[in-house]
C-alpha cells in the first residue's frame, strides 16, 4: 500500500486543529509541510511556529519539504520545531551532501527535491544517503496545478536508479496527484503519494484519503 501525505498547504488554517483531528483519525500517514521562502519559489507559505504547533497534535510523521534558498541555515530550527523528514531542492543546494548529512546527524531523515526540468541522473552520486527523493509533478510555489505527464517516465528513471544502486530511498510524488491519476503513478514505481487539492478541496476528505491509500497500481 502507498504512503499517504496528504499537503497541509490547501488546508483551511483557521481550522487547523480539526484539520489535524482529522488525519490523525485518518488512513494518512505523513503530514506534508510545504516551506516557501518567497526565494526560492514565487510564494511564501508558513515556517517554524505553525509546524511546532501541529507537532503537538500528531504522532504521525511530519515530512516537511523545504522550499527555501540556503537550507542548511534553518535545518536545526525545523529539527527542534518536530520535522521527522527534511527534504531540501537539489537546485537551491550546492553543497548537496554536506546538507544531507547535517540533516542526518541532527537526527531527522533527509530528502531531496527535484524539480520538473531536473534529470534523475544528478542523483546517481547521493541517492544511496537519503531516505526520500521527492519528484515534483509541478512547478514548485502552489498548489492546485496538473500533474506533468512527463514525471512517470523519471519516476520509472528513479525506479531503476534505486535498484541499480540497492540503494532504499522512498520515492514521493508531489503535485497534480488525484483518485484519476494514482493508479498510474503508483504503477510506474512511486511509494508515497502528497496530496493536497484532492484531498483538502474534496467533500469528504477522510474518504479521498482513504481511496488514495487503497489505490491498486496500474502499468
Ligand atoms: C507545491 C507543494 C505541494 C502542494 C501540492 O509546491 O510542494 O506539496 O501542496 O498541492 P496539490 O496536491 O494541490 O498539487
Ligand atoms: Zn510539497
Amino acid at each position: 500500500m502507498p504512503i499517504i501525505a496528504p499537503s497541509l498547504l490547501a488546508a483551511n488554517f483557521l481550522r487547523l486543529q480539526e484539520t489535524c483531528d482529522m488525519l490523525n483519525a485518518s488512513e494518512a500517514d505523513w503530514f506534508h509541510l510545504d516551506v516557501m521562502d518567497g526565494r526560492f519559489v514565487p510564494n511564501i507559505s508558513f515556517g517554524l511556529p505553525v509546524i511546532e504547533q501541529i507537532r503537538t497534535t500528531t504522532q504521525k510523521t511530519c515530512d516537511v519539504h523545504l522550499m527555501i534558498e540556503e537550507p542548511g541555515l534553518y535545518a536545526e530550527a525545523f529539527k527542534k520545531a518536530g520535522a521527522d523528514i527534511l527534504t531540501v531542492h537539489i537546485e537551491a543546494c550546492p553543497h548537496l551532501h554536506r546538507n544531507i548529512q547535517q540533516i542526518r546527524q541532527l537526527g531527522m531523515k533527509p530528502g531531496i527535491a527535484v524539480n520538473p526540468h531536473t534529470p534523475i541522473h544528478l542523483l546517481t552520486d547521493i541517492i544511496n544517503d537519503v531516505d526520500v527523493v521527492c519528484l515534483m509533478s509541478v512547478n514548485p510555489g502552489f498548489g492546485g496545478q496538473q500533474f506533468i505527464p512527463h514525471t512517470l517516465e523519471k519516476i520509472r528513471q528513479l525506479k531503476k536508479l534505486i535498484e541499480e544502486r540497492k540503494a532504499s530511498a522512498l520515492i514521493e510524488i508531489d503535485g497534480g496527484v488525484t483518485e484519476d491519476n494514482a493508479a498510474q503513478i503508483l504503477g510506474a514505481g512511486a511509494d508515497v503519494l502528497v496530496a493536497g487539492s484532492t484531498v483538502f478541496k474534496s467533500k469528504d476528505p477522510m474518504a479521498t484519503i482513504a481511496a488514495l491509500k487503497n489505490t491498486q497500481p496500474i502499468s
